[in-house]
């Protein structure tokens, strides 16, 4: 090329699927890969049932199904949603105050690639990848962040965020994860409370990514942030990947809150749908099958009974890793995943685990030979000596070292194997130079 073409990235990377090419090369050498990185039901052998299925037949048969949508998305699917947030009684919104994307990650970039440049929204540490990604394109510079505390379950500091706030004058927007990837913390209705106040004192705008705000468990409760908004302009991210599940339908969609109320906001949110205005819409199909699939007799059982498995698993998860003397675990309560956090100096670049096989051994130890996080150095020598291939905390944005496994497999006792051998693996390693 006559110069150089390629523009320059953040420098981050997506660790979640960047491990997968070693995975695969492990794999080449016979060694079956137990993929416990990835948050897709799916592929752990989720059984879509066939009453789902017959929905999606029936529409495809429908021409319309083939069509672009309005831009915000497909008429009839913003009014049933627009309904669901209404018949709370909380706040009111209207079918143009949702638009849709090609699943929340497109959403997540379009709305941080909409903010300017110099205006910041703070986020948690550790933080779902894509939202810290698509923060530091848009300014070119890390956001701040409050800390999710390992210690106290999970829950952050909620005076941080407000310290935070007040010394940081570029943060116009507070995000939330509720529930929480990757550490599964359900938001207690009281914090959020505490955050709106926060919001609505510094005149600041909420993102609450709810991709799994019904996917909650162990008695725990949470709100949707509709319940509690109370005047403050918010965004509210909601998606079919995880709940329907259909990760592969690339749908998800924002609902905003109070966009009449402050006219900066308003303008974000105009920015955010002139983009997407320039990509045409949507994809159409699987937003015509969200009314049917959520009013359908079987939606809530089928729910109910996936969030029971996601309870047991992580109440299996939690009693293997806690008896780990080297970790901080916490039970998850939402979402689908589970993060353990090594205590501190319990990690150095001297530990090792046996690997039997010489090329797998030889193939990781060349990973590891270069200067990589010491959670990291782990992750790889359990995918060498096991095939179990979780995401290290680090690529999470938090200096924390551990990892982040899911709850997704759909056999009981192959998971409780899978966590009992993670927790023999840690030991071997921490204890091979501790
Ligand atoms: C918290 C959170 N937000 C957004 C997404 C992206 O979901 P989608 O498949 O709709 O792009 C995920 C996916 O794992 C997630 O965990």
């Amino acid at each position: 090329m006559r110069f150089e073409i390629a523009k320059g990235g953040s420098g981050l990377t997506y660790d979640i699927r960047g491990i997968v090419p070693l995975a695969n090369k492990i794999r080449s050498y016979g060694l079956e890969i137990i993929r416990e990185n990835i948050g897709d039901p799916i592929e752990k052998g989720e059984h879509i049932p066939d009453w789902m299925k017959d929905i999606v037949v029936d529409i495809i048969r429908d021409d319309r199904s083939f069509a672009y949508s309005p831009t915000r998305g497909v008429d009839e699917t913003r009014e049933f949603l627009a309904g669901l947030v209404n018949s709370r009684g909380k706040t009111q919104i209207s079918p143009d105050d949702i638009i849709f994307f090609n699943g929340l990650g497109d959403a997540i970039a379009h709305s941080y690639g909409s903010i300017q440049l110099d205006a910041r929204v703070i986020m948690p540490q550790p933080t779902y990848s894509t939202h810290f990604m698509a923060e530091v394109l848009h300014a070119s510079f890390p956001p701040s962040t409050y800390r999710m505390n390992p210690e106290k379950n999970w829950c952050p500091d909620v005076t941080e965020i407000e310290q935070q706030v007040k010394s940081h004058k570029s943060i116009v927007g507070i995000l939330l994860i509720n529930p929480d990837n990757p550490t599964g913390f359900v938001y207690p209705v009281e914090t959020l409370k505490k955050v709106v106040q926060i919001a609505k004192e510094h005149d600041l705008f909420l993102m609450v990514d709810e991709t799994y705000v019904n996917i909650v468990y162990n008695g725990q409760k949470t709100l949707p942030i509709s319940d509690l908004i109370d005047g403050v302009p918010a965004i509210s991210m909601k998606g079919i990947s995880k709940e329907f599940p259909w990760p592969g339908s690339r749908c998800g969609w924002i609902e905003v809150y109070n966009a009449d109320k402050d006219p900066a906001f308003g303008r974000l949110i105009n920015t955010i749908y002139n983009q997407k205005m320039s990509e045409v819409c949507s994809t159409t199909l699987p937003q015509m099958s969200i009314p049917r699939i959520m009013t359908h007799p079987e939606y809530q059982n089928y729910l109910q009974e996936r969030i029971r498995h996601y309870e047991k698993l992580s109440n299996i998860a939690c009693d293997i890793l806690k008896k780990v003397p080297y970790l901080t675990v916490n039970r998850t309560n939402g979402a689908f995943y589970m993060s353990a956090v090594f205590k501190e100096n319990v990690l150095n670049s001297r530990q090792t685990m046996s690997i039997q096989h010489k090329d797998i051994r030889a193939c990781i130890e060349k990973e590891v030979s270069a200067q990589i996080e010491d959670d990291k150095r782990f992750v790889y020598y359990l995918l060498g000596a096991t095939g179990i291939c979780v995401v290290p905390l680090t690529s999470f944005f938090t200096p924390l070292p551990g990892f982040r496994m899911t709850l997704l497999d759909k056999d009981e006792t192959e998971y409780e194997r899978i966590v009992k051998t993670i927790a023999e693996k840690i030991v071997e390693y921490v204890e091979s130079a501790g």
